[in-house]
């Protein structure tokens, strides 16, 4: 009966109940990108073929939606490295929210999820998309019962969890598929690993990122992010303000979770509204200290940068595209 009071609970409450009870967990971040730490399963839900397999077919499933024309996929493009190529994906009857589809490469080593960074886990970020009237405008009971009417789902939910489709099994053989989206195969992890070479241009771009710009202080790590947040510069639209959505504390107007860099080039447009569509135009707006954002971080400073360090910035970033995972066969629509 818990479950159930649980689940129908709004959005915002269920994100505000989590901020409230959620303890913040400490990681060791290693500050070479080689070095991944191990993934940490919820012992209710350590990952096996079958969750995988039945969490894969429901994110490419647009019964998940009302009218079951948008899935996890309509906004998360495996071509994008799990990003959207829109500045703002429609959902369903074509209605737009005000944020841009982040990747999901490495989504499973995150202490927390959303552009806020409030909640704590893969299971319970699933109820958002789910429930938001922007986006699937459904309900997770009323996916378990239809479901539930699905002789093949409820086969493939016994085998994964020995129960039939409910909550507790959508959210968690999804969130057991997203756990192995494991990007770890650019060309930067082979030339750290020593298997490849880097250009001269872009090892100089490596250079401005590491030890010159500050770019890694907030990007760094084996993900490219050091998993806080922060304002970076930004002042956003008067409809979003960041983190402050959900604390009201006004340190956190226009604050949102330091993205991963990795396949930076697939996951075009950029920021949390997809204001930017070229890195050239990222780089510039660092580049003049961003914008007099009244949070913004101490690290973000005017710098220089010609046109030839512009490029050779760009050639490194370009070094983080993952071609083997965003081909990867497993993480495809499955045949039936
Ligand atoms: C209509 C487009 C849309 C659909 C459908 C959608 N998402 Fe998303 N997704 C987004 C947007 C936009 C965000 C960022 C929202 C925010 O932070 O406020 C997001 C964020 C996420 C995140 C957090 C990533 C991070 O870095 O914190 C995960 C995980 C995720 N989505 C998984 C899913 C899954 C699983 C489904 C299907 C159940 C789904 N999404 C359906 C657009 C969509
Ligand atoms: C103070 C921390 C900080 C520093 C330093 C910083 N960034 Fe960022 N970066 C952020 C934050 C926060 C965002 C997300 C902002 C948003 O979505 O509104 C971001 C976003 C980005 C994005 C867009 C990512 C996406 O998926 O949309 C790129 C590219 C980027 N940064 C590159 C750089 C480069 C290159 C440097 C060095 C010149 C740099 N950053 C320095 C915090 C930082």
């Amino acid at each position: 009966m818990k479950n159930w009071t649980f689940v129908s609970c709004s959005v915002l409450c269920l994100i505000l109940y989590y901020e409230s009870t959620s303890v913040a967990r400490k990681r060791n971040v290693s500050i070479d990108p080689l070095v991944f730490p191990e993934m940490i399963y919820p012992k209710n839900n350590l990952p096996t073929s079958e969750r995988i397999d039945l969490g894969r077919k429901l994110f490419y499933d647009p019964d998940l939606s009302l009218d079951s024309s948008i899935s996890c996929a309509s906004c998360h493009h495996q071509k994008n490295a799990f990003a959207d190529f829109r500045r703002i994906s429609p959902g369903v009857a074509g209605r737009f929210a005000d944020r841009n589809a982040p990747t999901l490469a490495n989504v499973g080593f995150q202490p927390a999820f959303m552009f806020d960074g409030l909640l704590p886990t893969l299971e319970q970020q699933i109820l958002v998309p789910i429930e938001e009237h922007t986006e699937m405008d459904f309900n997770i009971v009323e996916i378990s019962k239809r479901l539930a009417k699905n002789e093949k789902y409820v086969q493939l939910s016994l085998k994964a969890y020995g129960q039939e489709p409910n909550p507790f099994v959508i959210t968690r053989s999804i969130a057991a598929f997203e756990r192995t989206f494991i990007s770890n195969q650019s060309k930067y992890d082979a030339y750290r690993k020593g298997k490849k070479s880097l250009s001269k241009t872009e090892k100089a771009g490596e250079d401005l990122f590491f030890n010159q710009l500050n770019c890694h202080e907030c990007h760094g790590g084996f993900n490219f992010t050091n998993h806080k947040t922060t304002n970076n510069g930004l002042i956003f639209s008067a409809l979003d303000s960041g983190r402050m959505r959900v604390t009201k504390k006004e340190s956190d107007r226009d604050v949102v979770k330091i993205p991963t860099l990795r396949n930076i080039a697939l996951t075009a447009p950029y920021m949390h509204d997809g204001r930017f569509e070229t890195l050239e135009q990222v780089i510039e707006h660092y580049k003049r200290g961003g914008d007099k954002a009244p949070n913004k971080d101490e690290l973000i400073q005017a710098f220089e940068l010609s046109t030839l360090e512009m490029k050779q910035l760009i050639a490194f970033l370009n070094t983080l595209t993952d071609k083997v995972f965003v081909k990867n066969q497993d993480f495809r629509k499955p045949k039936n």
